[in-house]
């Protein structure tokens, strides 16, 4: 059946039942000048809607706990919280943050942020989760 999908901001596109914005918006503009991410977290990669659509096939167990590692302005966490998991985003770079919280936001969900890199998380953080995901992360070492 047609479904007509009202953006919920200007310059936003739709993906795998989310929001996200463009390059374009005022939004993402006004970050730019005041964040600048440095590891390559400086958009939306395509690897995060290979991951929305495997998990669109393959959908976790409900509720699970998930690791975004490298989660960049946050396309893939903000698909999984849609869907109702609790989402941690780890990034080696704290500029990302910013952007991935004003996309959480226009998708009214929640996601916990935490900066540092991967190898830094320990057996006890990693315990906290029921799945790592991660897309493009190109592993930076820890600054
Ligand atoms: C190419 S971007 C991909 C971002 C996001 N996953 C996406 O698909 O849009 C790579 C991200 O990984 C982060 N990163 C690189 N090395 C990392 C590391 N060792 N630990 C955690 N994050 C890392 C970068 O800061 C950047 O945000």
């Amino acid at each position: 059946m047609p479904e007509l999908l009202a953006p919920p901001a200007k310059n936003t596109f739709h993906t795998y039942g989310i929001w996200l914005y463009t390059e374009k918006s005022r939004a993402i503009k006004n970050l730019k000048k005041e964040h600048n991410p440095s590891v390559h977290g400086d958009k939306h990669w395509d690897s995060s809607y290979l991951l929305m659509d495997y998990f669109t096939h393959n959908p976790l167990k409900k509720k699970s706990r998930i690791l975004d590692v490298g989660c960049g302005w946050g396309p893939t966490s903000i698909y999984l919280a849609n869907a109702g998991h609790a989402v941690t985003g780890l990034d080696v770079d704290d500029h990302v943050f910013a952007f991935l919280d004003v996309q959480a936001e226009l998708n009214g969900v929640a996601i916990k942020t935490r900066q540092g890199a991967m190898a830094s998380m320990k057996k006890a953080d990693l315990s906290k989760f029921d799945v790592i995901v991660g897309g493009d992360i190109c592993f930076w070492r820890a600054p």
